[in-house]
């Protein structure tokens, strides 16, 4: 399978001099040309599964196979923009030069609403707008994965609604894969192909949605029921 294999994942912290188990053998597949989203009590481990499947730490034990994505675009769960750098700068940093094409770049500013904005410096900006070009950042070296710890949770409902409009095309065009973290089920419903949530460092329970994106409606009975579930789910859940 292309895409992200996570077998049997062990990963523990120290705190205080303590172990603190955090995933405990997590067993996970986020598929190329697919919208997996991780859905989990905060604390559970989800952008710890991001940090190791984009390699920025190891894991204990188990096996993280990470395959057919040439280029993995991260966005944190905070922005994490180069201060010294204008919007357009930190939008086009991972580019090499000859790759950075003016009109791209602005489109993109236009995708995330931040005309206007491109001599303008992080600090200058509110959280959302910076969380707004860190997705610029993301999308600009056009990534065949896609890597989003709640990239939305800083916007405003109308931005939120349109950024995820906004990946959902991205996604359609390009069968970018997506590895999403969000704690909004709604989210989670739109734009899911599945759903993994993860409880006491392990998969609880992965929930698939068959039906297309387009024309989702979160009121038809069938979205109802699942809601339901995936909430008696996470319910249930221990952390
Ligand atoms: N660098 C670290 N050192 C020690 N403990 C850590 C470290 N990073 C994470 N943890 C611990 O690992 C656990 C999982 O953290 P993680 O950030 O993956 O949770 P999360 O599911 O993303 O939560 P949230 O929804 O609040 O973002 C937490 O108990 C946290 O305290
Ligand atoms: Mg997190």
């Amino acid at each position: 399978m292309d895409g992200i294999e996570l077998r049997d994942v062990r990963k523990s912290y120290t705190v205080d001099g303590r172990p603190l188990p955090v995933l405990r053998g997590l067993t996970l597949d986020a598929p190329a040309g697919e919208i997996t989203v991780l859905l989990g009590k905060s604390g559970c481990g989800k952008t710890t599964v991001l940090r190791l499947t984009g390699g920025l730490e190891q894991a204990d034990g188990g096996d993280i196979r990470f395959s057919g994505a040439r280029r993995a675009g991260f966005v944190f769960q905070e922005p994490r923009l180069m201060p010294w750098l204008t919007v357009w700068d930190n939008i086009s940093f991972g580019l090499r030069k000859e790759d950075i094409h003016p009109q791209d770049i602005a489109d993109l500013i236009r995708t995330v609403n931040l005309q206007g904005f491109e001599r303008a410096w992080p600090a200058q900006l509110s959280g959302g707008m910076q969380q707004r070009v860190a997705i610029a950042r993301a999308l600009a070296i056009k990534p065949s994965f896609l890597l989003m710890d709640e990239p939305f949770a800083a916007l405003d409902h109308f931005t939120r609604e349109t950024m995820q409009r906004e990946l959902l095309a991205v996604h359609r065009q390009r069968q970018t894969g997506v590895l999403f973290v969000t704690h909004s089920l709604d989210e989670a419903l739109l734009l899911a192909n599945r759903i993994a949530v993860i409880a006491g460092g392990v998969l609880a329970q992965e929930f698939r949605i068959a039906c297309a994106h387009e024309g989702r409606n979160l009121l038809d009975d069938h979205f109802i029921a699942l809601k339901r579930d995936i909430l008696h789910c996470l319910n249930q859940s221990v952390s």
